[in-house]
């Protein structure tokens, strides 16, 4: 898979999976917009890739222009989007009966209106570059309810699946992709609860048929191919990296 001499924005690159996928894509020689609301990591990949990192919040429509923006004048051309941003609220986020309304429309903010507002921006740039393609991170818990829930996350990521085919059907002229990864449960900083705790680790592991948490290389190895050309007759379609956990009754 050859990503040389093309330009990837990748959202949420600060995260776990966003900079693994950005990292490997430098690494792949594409030229990456590394976008997030945290402060720089230490370990970009030194290349041969070139890279650029902007740091904002990008529920505001002015740090997306920016990104794509920035990405076009620096790079000259923008091919392929990630949007790896996403929270988990556990406190917060809980069932609708509960829930502050506030959080709602916060976590709709970051985990759908981010997702639709970079896809927005970034099109009209594919169209210019001859086509492209679009990974939007969604989860497994969009296919399920939950008897302690995180109705806001479930419910925006379940609206990230609906986004994408529509990108996809809209975009498919264009010859711009959009696919949606459904991630199962994966050590990152979203998921500190489990970092140190062997035992925390080991119970979530017990429920996955592969018999592991998943790692950010998992989910950067779906992202590279789906972005490929190895899935060019690949749009609006999902795939499931969960290690098995959605396929048991
Ligand atoms: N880790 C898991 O177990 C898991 C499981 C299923 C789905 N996911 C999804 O996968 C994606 C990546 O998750 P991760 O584990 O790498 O999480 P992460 O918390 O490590 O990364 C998410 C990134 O999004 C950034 N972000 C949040 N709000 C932002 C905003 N307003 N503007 C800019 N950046 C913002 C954060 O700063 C963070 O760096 C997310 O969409 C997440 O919901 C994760």
């Amino acid at each position: 898979m050859s990503f040389e001499g093309k330009t990837a924005l990748v959202a949420g690159a600060g995260g776990g999976m966003g900079l693994n996928i950005a990292n490997d894509l430098l690494a792949a020689g594409a030229n990456v917009l590394l976008a997030d609301a945290k402060s720089p990591p230490d370990d970009i990949a030194a290349g041969p890739g070139r890279h650029r990192y902007l740091q904002g919040d990008l529920t505001e429509e002015a740090a997306v222009e920016q990104a794509v923006a920035t990405a076009v004048a620096d790079f000259g051309r923008l091919d392929y989007l990630v949007n790896a941003i996403g929270v988990l609220w556990l406190e917060h986020d809980v069932s609708i009966l509960e829930i502050d309304w506030a959080v709602w429309d916060r976590v709709f903010a970051v985990n759908l209106k981010t997702h639709a507002m970079t896809s927005s921006h970034a099109i009209p740039e594919m169209r210019k570059a001859g086509g492209g393609a679009m990974v939007h991170f969604s989860s497994i818990d969009a296919l399920s309810g939950d008897p302690k829930p995180q109705d806001a996350y479930g419910a925006s990521k379940a609206a990230v699946i609906r986004l994408s085919k529509a990108i996809a059907v809209q975009c498919a002229k264009d010859r711009i992709r959009s696919n949606v990864i459904l991630p199962g449960p994966v050590l990152s900083p979203m998921q500190e609860r489990w970092q140190g705790r062997p035992e925390a680790q080991a119970a979530v592991a017990a429920r996955v048929p592969l018999g592991r948490l998943g790692t950010t290389q998992d989910q950067a190895d779906a992202c590279l191919f789906l972005l490929s050309d190895k899935a060019s007759f690949i749009t609006g379609t999902e795939l499931i990296v969960d290690g098995g956990v959605t396929a048991q009754p």
